[in-house]
């Protein structure tokens, strides 16, 4: 109640600008990798962990009453409903090798984000401190682009048939889950213009609000990749789904204007059939 979401969305830009700051200007020459975690190539550094103590710290200070849940260690129970989900560095891996390509996202969502599927988005923020983009989205309040501190631009999707659209999507960390990815895109791969794998979810679905990314889809997101890109993606008019056609989970976020995402869904979803459960689930 009393909750205006271009205000959360305000503020989401700020403490992701300031994060994206941190992590660019204080990046250590040496980055050490801190610990790895579901395998060893899933790593944070410790740059990820200072991102995720400030975005704590600073949410905190402007809104004491909301929880805090990150991709790190460390978060907080709420009281007003609202919770901040944030990726304090979306792309950890571009982060690593230096490819321009990483984001801080920070959205602000009802329900419960510990449960799969049962939580939405209201307000968010992505912003790559390299390139200087930021997007941003409420609910109601559409989806907007700037460039560093310029005019933010409105966002619309625009249609593209599937077989000319340039398709995102990413891999889990988990072997076994890679192989079924890799599976899963010998079928779609004939279909579609091109693949790309750019490597941050929350870009991925802010490229599909400005339209450099037609369709996107991955399976294994966790809340706090794609909790702003959603909103940035959905305010733009596109839809995101899972493959049932309910709100983005775990086994499937899909991400397109609404043609090419029923294009897509079809493709993926005799995919998904032809090729069978993941080995070990
Ligand atoms: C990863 C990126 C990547 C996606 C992975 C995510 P992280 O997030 O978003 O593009 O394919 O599924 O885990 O680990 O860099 O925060």
């Amino acid at each position: 109640a009393g909750v205006d979401p271009a205000e959360l969305a305000a503020i989401a830009l700020t403490v992701a600008v300031e994060a994206g700051e941190l992590i660019t200007v204080e990046r250590p020459r040496d980055l050490g990798v801190a610990e790895t975690k579901s395998s060893r190539t899933d790593v944070v550094t410790v740059m990820d962990q200072r991102s995720q103590d400030h975005l704590l710290a600073r949410l905190g200070q402007l809104r004491p009453d909301d929880g805090f849940a990150g991709e790190e260690r460390g978060g907080r129970v709420g009281t007003s409903g609202i919770t901040w989900v944030v990726d304090p560095i979306d792309g950890t891996v571009n982060y690593l090798y230096e490819i321009p390509a990483y984001a801080v996202s920070v959205a602000a969502v009802v329900g419960d984000p510990t449960v799969d599927g049962g939580w939405r988005p209201v307000a968010g923020a992505v912003v790559n401190p390299v390139t200087g983009e930021r997007y941003r989205a409420w609910l109601g309040g559409g989806s907007w682009r700037g460039v560093d501190d310029e005019e933010p631009r409105r966002l619309q999707v625009g249609e593209t048939p599937l077989e000319l659209a340039l398709c995102g999507t990413g891999f889990g960390y988990d072997a076994d889950r890679r192989a079924w990815q890799a599976a899963v895109l010998t079928h779609v791969l004939p279909r579609v213009r091109d693949i790309r794998r750019l490597g941050s979810a929350a870009l991925d679905l802010c490229r599909i609000a400005d339209g450099s990314l037609d369709v996107y889809h991955e399976r294994g997101l966790n809340p706090w990749d794609m909790a702003a890109g959603w909103l940035v993606a959905t305010e733009a008019g596109a839809v995101v789904t899972d493959l049932a056609g309910g709100a983005p989970r775990e086994r499937m976020t899909l991400a397109g204007a609404p043609g090419v995402h029923a294009e897509m869904s079809a493709v993926l979803a005799a995919a998904v059939a032809a090729v069978g459960p993941e080995s070990g689930r």
